[in-house]
């Protein structure tokens, strides 16, 4: 038989259980209508607190590391605010970035799945810009220790702090910031600057949570700020500098095209004073260059700075000496007297000496002062022999010969190519260094002499 006592107090426990939930309720009913108290966390917001939170340390380790690789600042931002948006999970995320020319703060990246999206480049604030102008004076310390500001916090010191009241104008600045950060939407703005100068200013909306930007949250946003500012001055200096290079690489080409086509209207000057070697140097340059492509690999041309280019001005200057020529042995119809001839031998010196003086040369005058010597130490005006001469005078007198042979003289007539190319062959190892005579074959072999009649 079942104990009356027993009965009485299940329905005891019954009745306590039912006035507990009823107490609960009750409880949560009274939380949820009691403005700015505890509000019961939702299904979602349960399983959202249960996610991991972000490692705030280790993303700042990691964002330095990577913020290294960047060197324009434009794609660095770009990364940040994109990390900021996927990592930290708000609104939106911008970035306004001081401008090349420093005038103004231009908006540069800005992100956010669910918020408002600024359009990029449509917003531009100067240095009156309440907002920029409370950063680049420093108002934003006295308003908090790490210099960010917060949306919430800029109202609560308009309508209720002591620091504004005595002080109409900063009480002025503060509510046209606030009416800016309306404008960008922004809940946090984060200054970053570079030494004394403001670089630029992170914007960020709302949390998706709604939960308040807590202290740590703001204290990496500053760090990352500051970590931002270092890279964004490296960068900037890295594009400064790459600007600088560009520049006076341009300069440089711009110089150099000049030189070059100084080069040619001397050579041709050269040439006009003798009628029979009318193109000559254009000619011998042709040959060079052509024999030059074959030579390019080997070391003796590596060893030079540039060795296309060095050949080509000595291949244009070579004969540059015969200005001090006179024009009676230059245009003389017939064969020089010996006299004559060791005057027109003079032109290697002559014009070594005219292209020393010039640096931009370096060792031109070298190779055009030993464009007449020989492989067997035959020539002038050194008679040094084999590697002693200049590689690219080597492969200058070849080309030169073969001009030589191929063009008419006033003495005699001009020969067959074929017949100027036997002559340089049996001259291989004499006159010519063999090697040269190889890549002159090479080269004619190819059809690179095909204009020569
Ligand atoms: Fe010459």
């Amino acid at each position: 038989m079942e104990d009356p006592n027993s009965s009485i107090s299940k329905s005891r426990e019954k009745l306590y259980e039912d006035n507990w939930l009823k107490l609960q309720d009750w409880i949560i009913e009274k939380m949820k209508n009691c403005d700015g108290a505890l509000i019961p966390m939702s299904r979602e917001e349960i399983q959202r607190r249960e996610e991991p939170e972000l490692d705030y340390q280790i993303f700042l380790e990691s964002a330095s590391r990577t913020m290294i690789r960047f060197k324009k600042p434009e794609r660095l931002i770009r990364m940040i605010v994109r990390v900021i948006d996927e990592q930290v999970k708000v609104t939106h995320t911008a970035m306004l970035l001081k401008s090349g020319h420093k005038n103004s703060f231009i908006l540069i990246d800005s992100q956010g799945e669910k918020g408002v999206k600024i359009p990029i480049g449509f917003i531009r604030l100067n240095f009156d810009n309440p907002l920029i102008r409370l950063f680049d004076e420093r108002h934003n310390y006295k308003i908090s220790e790490t210099g960010a500001i917060e949306y919430k916090e800029m109202l609560d010191l308009l309508h209720r702090s002591d620091k504004v009241k005595g002080d109409p104008d900063f009480r002025d600045l503060i509510d046209l910031t606030i009416k800016q950060m309306e404008l960008l939407k922004a809940t946090i703005c984060v200054p970053i600057y570079y030494k004394k100068e403001l670089l630029g200013v992170f914007v960020l909306g709302k949390k998706l949570s709604n939960i308040k930007f807590s202290r740590q949250e703001i204290g990496f946003f500053t760090t990352l700020a500051n970590d931002v500012a270092m890279a964004l001055a490296n960068a900037q200096l890295i594009q400064d500098l790459q600007e600088k290079i560009f520049e006076v690489h341009k300069l440089y080409e711009r110089e150099h095209k000049i030189f070059i086509h100084t080069a040619i209207s001397l050579a041709a000057a050269i040439d006009a004073r003798d009628p029979y070697t009318h193109g000559h140097t254009e000619r011998v340059t042709q040959y060079a260059l052509a024999i030059g492509e074959e030579l390019e690999d080997i070391p003796e041309a590596q060893a030079y700075r540039n060795f296309k280019e060095t050949l080509h001005i000595s291949a244009l200057l070579h004969d540059v000496g015969k200005i001090g020529v006179p024009d009676s042995i230059l245009n003389k119809n017939g064969p020089l007297t010996k006299p004559e001839y060791e005057k027109v031998k003079e032109h290697s010196i002559t014009g070594a000496a005219i292209l020393y003086p010039i640096r931009e040369l370096g060792d031109i005058a070298r190779e055009v002062r030993a464009h007449h010597e020989r492989h067997d130490g035959g020539g002038y005006p050194d008679s040094v022999k084999g590697e002693e001469i200049p590689f690219i005078a080597r492969v200058i007198a070849v080309a030169d010969t073969f001009d030589a042979i191929t063009s008419d003289r006033p003495y005699r007539q001009k020969k067959m190519a074929e017949v100027a190319v036997q002559i340089i062959k049996d001259n291989s190892g004499t006159q010519f260094d063999p090697l040269i005579v190889s890549a002159f074959l090479l080269a004619y072999r190819k059809g690179k002499f095909s204009n020569v009649a």
